[in-house]
């Protein structure tokens, strides 16, 4: 998926992260059985009821995702690891994420 440049940045620290550090398949893979640095962002990982981080099984739907780009947290009100950049996406960037993580 093409997006444009995203403007990024970790948490605590307002510099904007270089381009070619914010694409998701640098950290994120589509498939779950691949090894990675971070979650495989599959239908299912976001779709299903699992347990993240420690927090009682939840779903993800369109608005937790759109806070856990933006904020940097998860359905059950956790917070990311500060290894999840922050992104400052437009709602329909985040809509078209969302179709495009989940098929939808
Ligand atoms: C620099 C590496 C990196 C990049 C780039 C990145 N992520 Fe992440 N992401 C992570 C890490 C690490 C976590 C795990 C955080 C945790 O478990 O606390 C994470 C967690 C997530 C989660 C939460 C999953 C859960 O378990 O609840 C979502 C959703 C997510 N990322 C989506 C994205 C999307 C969409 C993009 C691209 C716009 C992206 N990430 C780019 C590293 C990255």
């Amino acid at each position: 998926m093409s997006l444009h440049a995203m403007s990024a940045h970790l948490r605590d620290d307002d510099r904007p992260l270089p381009a070619w550090t914010t694409r998701c398949v640098n950290c994120h893979t589509q498939t779950a059985s691949t090894t990675a640095f971070a979650q495989p962002l599959t239908p299912s990982y976001l779709l299903d009821a699992i347990s993240r981080r420690g927090g009682p099984p939840s779903r993800y739907n369109p608005a937790t995702l759109y806070r856990a780009l933006r904020d940097g947290i998860d359905p059950d009100n956790i917070m990311l690891r500060k290894s999840m950049p922050r992104y400052e996406l437009a709602d329909t960037e985040c809509a078209a994420l969302w179709r495009f993580i989940t098929n939808d």
